[in-house]
């Protein structure tokens, strides 16, 4: 029956790390995949982390199932740091952890394909790009609208608005909550009250993804979107991820949140996402949320995350300075936020970038700001410059 199979083309994301890997180079940059890197270009298992990590080796007595809601205490302890001290959603949401955050998307995905297979997903472009592959493979049509104009990287928020006019109500309206894959632009905070008011009137359901909490402004201003949403509306799903702010990524951490209207309601959601986890992964795997909940449990260790957190993202906004220093053309960096930033290259400009100068980005353009060093921002607009990805716009 194989032979009925046609090849599926690699992932372009993950192509690049394997294509990073294997040059031989000795001064090479990987903007590549999302991950960040310290001053000396490594991606260290965190401190907090290693000592939950100790502890955990230490106590832990058994491996049986925990069931297929994961670590029970490990998304209720994330619930305040997303959501707040949240007593207005007391009782209203059902949590399960997932297999990263791509794992809570596939899982909100199958959900709201449960409970209405004629919803569409609303999606605003460039998003990042398992979003729509993820939602097609849960059998949900999608419907694409102008979010980010990355030749003046301003949100096109006519095409927000035009995109949230055209849904039907029960659509769903997935959302970046900070620090947007691939741009780096976010919604100014009068955009995010406009996207939650519509929501709320047109009975539209938001699905946020929140994979980058902490690594912009700090954990409370990067969760601000999330909440005013969830404030405004009556039902959404937040999919979450520890990947990045944690630091776990082949650990695959995440947790699937949604808000519900009522006890009853939420209850029905919760006996759903268990059924479904259970034919998809059965139960979650678990040492990256028990490293999550052993921290969120210990005050010391909540203190040494946040401090390695902050340092985190003050390097990634560092970086961004120093992009935006070497060449005014490049100033709309500083004011993006997360990993990424999206320069608009042609895909022979991206080759050429990786073939000639051995710096690597993503065949869009997305550059993950968080892989260079300050000091190579010079390198970096040198080659920028030298294959015309930005020579309209050099500066005098
Ligand atoms: C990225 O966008 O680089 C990360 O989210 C890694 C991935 O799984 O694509």
């Amino acid at each position: 029956m194989f032979e009925a199979l046609n090849t599926q083309p690699p992932d372009g994301l993950l192509g690049l790390i394997k294509a990073f890997n294997s040059d031989g180079r000795a001064r090479k940059i990987d903007l590549g995949v999302g991950v960040y890197r310290d001053a000396e270009g490594r991606t260290p298992v965190l401190k907090a982390v290693k000592e939950a990590e100790r502890i955990l080796l230490e106590t832990q007595d058994s491996k049986k199932y925990l069931g297929p809601e994961g670590d029970i205490g490990f998304s209720a302890l994330l619930q305040p740091i997303i959501f707040g001290n949240g007593e207005r959603f007391a009782g209203r949401i059902a949590a399960l952890q997932t297999p990263g955050g791509t794992g809570a998307l596939r899982l909100g995905a199958e959900l709201v394909r449960s409970a209405n297979a004629k919803a569409a997903v609303r999606v605003g472009a460039p998003t990042w790009p398992n979003h729509v592959p993820i939602f097609s493979a849960a059998g949900l049509k999608i419907e694409a609208h102008r979010f980010v104009v990355l030749a003046s990287q301003a949100v096109d928020f006519d095409g927000v608005r035009q995109g949230l006019a055209k849904a039907n109500p029960g659509d769903v309206v997935l959302l970046h909550g900070c620090c947007h894959n691939p741009t780096g632009v976010d919604f100014s905070r009068d955009q995010w009250r406009e996207i939650a008011g519509a929501l709320a009137a047109r009975n539209l359901t938001p699905f946020v993804d929140l994979a980058y909490q902490g690594l912009g402004d700090g954990l409370d201003e990067d969760a601000w979107a999330t909440r005013l949403i969830l404030e405004t509306v009556d039902e959404a799903l937040v999919a979450y991820s520890c990947d990045k702010n944690f630091g776990l990524y082949r650990d695959r951490v995440g947790s699937l949140f949604v808000l519900a209207r009522d006890l009853d309601e939420t209850a029905k959601v919760m006996s759903n996402l268990a059924a479904l986890a259970r034919v998809a992964w059965s139960m979650p795997p678990d040492h990256g949320a028990a490293v999550v909940r052993i921290i969120l449990e210990r005050p010391a260790l909540v203190a040494m995350w946040r401090e390695e957190l902050d340092s985190m993202r003050e390097r990634i906004n560092g970086n961004r300075a120093a992009l935006a220093e070497a060449d005014p053309a490049l100033a709309f960096v500083r004011n993006q936020r997360g990993l990424f930033s999206n320069l608009f290259l042609s895909k022979p400009q991206a080759a050429a970038l990786r073939d000639r100068h051995a710096i690597y980005c993503t065949d869009s353009g997305r550059i993950n700001v968080a892989g260079m060093q300050p000091a190579d921002a010079g390198a970096i607009v040198a080659a920028l410059r030298a294959e015309g990805c930005i020579a309209d716009k050099a500066a005098a």
